[in-house]
């Protein structure tokens, strides 16, 4: 499964629309903080709650006054809901304090391939621009085709859930986590299930990972952003890093999106 809140969203879909693209929604992924800490959102001032009705659905990042990235899946998810998503901004909490924003459009990236998750990455625009302060302000993104060793800390954030199978946090978390090269990360996964545009990172015990909730929040290193929580398979567990949209070889759809003026 994917890492969003797939129960909320599937509850939450069903209700309106039958199911011509809900087995898309169970891919053969599971979603995932696990093993984190309770956060300020001043240490995390880019991280965003993307929610519809209240009910939040996945993570994103600032990246300018007026947008906001998260992962390609979870505008997937919404596609065919009318109503706007809802971006709440500055807030540790995700149903008070900080403001909320409306999505005016959606942007997602034109090789997303919701079997293979590959080019995890899509754009929302807001329908007005963010006042940045210490408590959401714009992330920059990290420089293309930069690469990481192996053992590089990164910083992950969001309010998945703290287990597997566990439940939506209230107030944000983040943990610690170290990246895995691409080619030692090939040995984790199948053959051809590891591309390019994805980066992995965990921990080789478990401990610390992304979970259900958490999709199309940040992954952060030396404060450039440089990953997007993607997928994964359960959460925390040992000899299973997470997979992260990986932003150096994504640079270019995100540039242009951002310049598209409509
Ligand atoms: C977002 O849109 C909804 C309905 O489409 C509207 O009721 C609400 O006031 C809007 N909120 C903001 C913050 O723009
Ligand atoms: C933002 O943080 C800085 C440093 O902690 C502080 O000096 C400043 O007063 C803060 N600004 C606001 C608007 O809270
Ligand atoms: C990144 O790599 C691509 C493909 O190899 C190349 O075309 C591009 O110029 C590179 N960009 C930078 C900034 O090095």
């Amino acid at each position: 499964m994917v890492k969003v809140n797939t129960l909320f969203l599937l509850a939450f879909i069903s209700l309106m629309y039958i199911n011509s693209y809900l087995n898309e929604l169970i891919p053969s992924f599971e979603n995932r903080i696990v093993g984190g800490l309770p956060s300020s959102i001043k240490d995390f001032p880019w991280q965003v709650s993307l929610q519809m009705r209240g009910l939040h659905f996945c993570g994103g990042s600032i990246i300018s006054n007026l947008h906001i990235l998260t992962a390609a899946h979870c505008l997937h998810l919404v596609k065919n809901v009318e109503s706007p998503i809802e971006v709440r901004i500055g807030s540790r909490k995700l149903h008070k304090g900080g403001k909320l924003y409306n999505s005016s459009y959606v942007m997602v990236h034109p090789l997303y391939n919701p079997k293979s998750t590959n080019f995890d990455v899509g754009i929302i625009k807001l329908n007005k621009p963010i006042k940045q302060g210490n408590t959401s302000r714009a992330i920059q993104i990290v420089d293309e085709n930069k690469s990481f060793p192996t053992n590089t800390i990164a910083y992950i954030s969001g309010w998945g859930h703290k287990k597997e199978n566990g439940e939506i946090q209230d107030k944000l978390r983040s943990s610690r986590v170290k990246i895995i090269d691409y080619t030692l990360c090939k040995k984790y996964f199948k053959p051809g299930e590891i591309s390019e545009n994805m980066l992995c990172a965990g921990n080789p015990t478990g401990e610390t990972d992304s979970c259900q909730g958490d999709s199309g929040g940040p992954l952060v290193i030396q404060n450039k952003l440089v990953g997007v929580v993607s997928w994964g398979i359960g959460c925390g567990r040992p000899y299973r890093p997470a997979v992260y949209a990986n932003l150096a070889n994504l640079r270019q759809f995100i540039d242009e999106a951002i310049r598209i003026k409509y």
